[in-house]
């Protein structure tokens, strides 16, 4: 039945997007604690990358929330305690949560989306692995300058207010990702 298979896809979708509006919405209270904690150790530069990294993840919530409710969904987070180390440990944690987001939950749920022709989902998902990738990258460079004694500056990144695109430039005219101009973009520091 028709009617059957259409509510089938949805409960796929919708849950896909719930997880990842958890996940978003816990990776924004992760980092916002660990930034708390960079500032503490006087690693102020590592502080301003999480700083944006929360951000990035909370405009990912924010657009994900926005296509739940497109399809009569709640959008609704459990956050979990954060267990803070270390910025070191901080930073190889994030690295490693940006990477299971990269390499296996947004790809699997890009493939099940694009199945259904949800395109709403696909481009939620598509802006979020996008900034993820900028920031396994910069935090892998955060882990290997701290590793050499630095970090130390306070530092401006900009956020795509659209997908969450993560630059420590403002090097060009429109987001890569989602073709915002830079002028909308954030600067977190
Ligand atoms: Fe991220
Ligand atoms: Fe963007």
């Amino acid at each position: 039945m028709p009617t059957t298979q259409i509510s089938i896809e949805n409960e796929v979708t919708l849950r896909n997007l719930k997880a990842a509006f958890e996940g978003e919405s816990n990776a924004h209270a992760r980092y916002t604690a660990f930034a708390v904690k960079a500032d503490s150790e006087g690693l102020h530069g590592a502080a301003s990358l999480f700083r944006a990294a929360a951000r990035a993840e909370q405009i990912h919530a924010e657009s994900h929330a926005r296509v739940l409710r497109q399809l009569g969904a709640e959008a609704a987070a459990t956050i979990q305690p954060v267990r803070v180390k270390s910025t070191i440990e901080n930073l190889n944690e994030a690295r490693a949560g940006e990477r299971y987001e990269i390499d296996s939950m947004y790809p699997e749920f890009i493939r099940e989306a694009k199945g259904h022709n949800n395109t709403a989902a696909v481009r939620t998902f598509e802006w979020a692995i996008e900034a993820e990738k900028t920031h396994a990258r910069l935090f892998s460079e955060a882990i290997a300058v701290l590793e050499s004694g630095w970090l130390i500056a306070a530092r401006n990144y900009y956020v795509c207010a659209a997908c969450g695109y993560t630059a420590e430039t403002p090097e060009s005219e429109r987001c890569p990702t989602c073709n915002l101009q830079w002028e909308k973009f954030e600067v977190v520091r």
